[in-house]
């Protein structure tokens, strides 16, 4: 049986016959990959502003908290940090408490507020010398070796230095309930 093969108008117009559709759909190709060219050009610099910054880590930086004159010399001082934290595309101000203890003008530690037990304050007893954790007991002494209570590890630490008479510290949390101190 012979079938017979549709002619499109260009094709009746020049007397050329050629398969019906192919001129059309290679016009077609070619307007679904200059919208798609386009298409990605636009969408690709907005999902790397809207998405990429939710993968960066906080930025973390040095902050003077205190003049190295005005800490006591071995006598733990509760000092204030605030810093400007952006996480992704969000940015809030945070004051956190830290512990400082001053060994001499050069040397200085600086303890994580925060227990390593389940992650509560504690408090420092002058009078016992010790750093005490009201919610289950973990005691410290001032080298942030545990004493007494479930803490799993010794307080931990921050990074310090000193410069130009100021306490410089980078403020970070840790996993609570580990043996091993693990960054969040
Ligand atoms: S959270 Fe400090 S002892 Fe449990």
């Amino acid at each position: 049986m012979e079938v017979e093969t549709p002619v499109s108008s260009d094709e009746a117009e020049s007397g050329v016959s050629t398969p019906v559709g192919t001129r059309r759909s290679f016009f077609a190709r070619v307007t679904a990959a200059i919208s798609t060219v386009i298409g990605l050009s636009l969408t690709i610099p907005i999902v790397g502003y809207v998405v990429f910054p939710a993968f960066q880590r906080k930025k973390q930086e040095w902050v003077p908290i205190a003049k190295i004159d005005d800490l006591p010399v071995e006598q733990p001082k509760a000092l204030d940090y605030t810093v400007a934290e952006k996480d992704g595309w969000l940015e809030t101000k945070a004051t956190k408490g830290i512990w400082a203890i001053k060994h001499s003008n050069d040397e200085v530690t600086v303890f994580s507020p925060i227990c390593p037990h389940l992650g509560c304050g504690y408090k420092w007893d002058g009078q016992d010398r010790l750093f005490k954790c009201p919610c289950h007991g973990s005691v410290y002494n001032l080298k942030g070796v545990v004493q007494a209570g479930p803490a799993p590890r010794p307080l931990d630490t921050l990074p310090v230095k000193v410069e130009n008479g100021e306490l410089l510290v980078i403020y970070k949390e840790f996993k609570s309930g580990l043996a091993d101190q693990t960054e969040i």
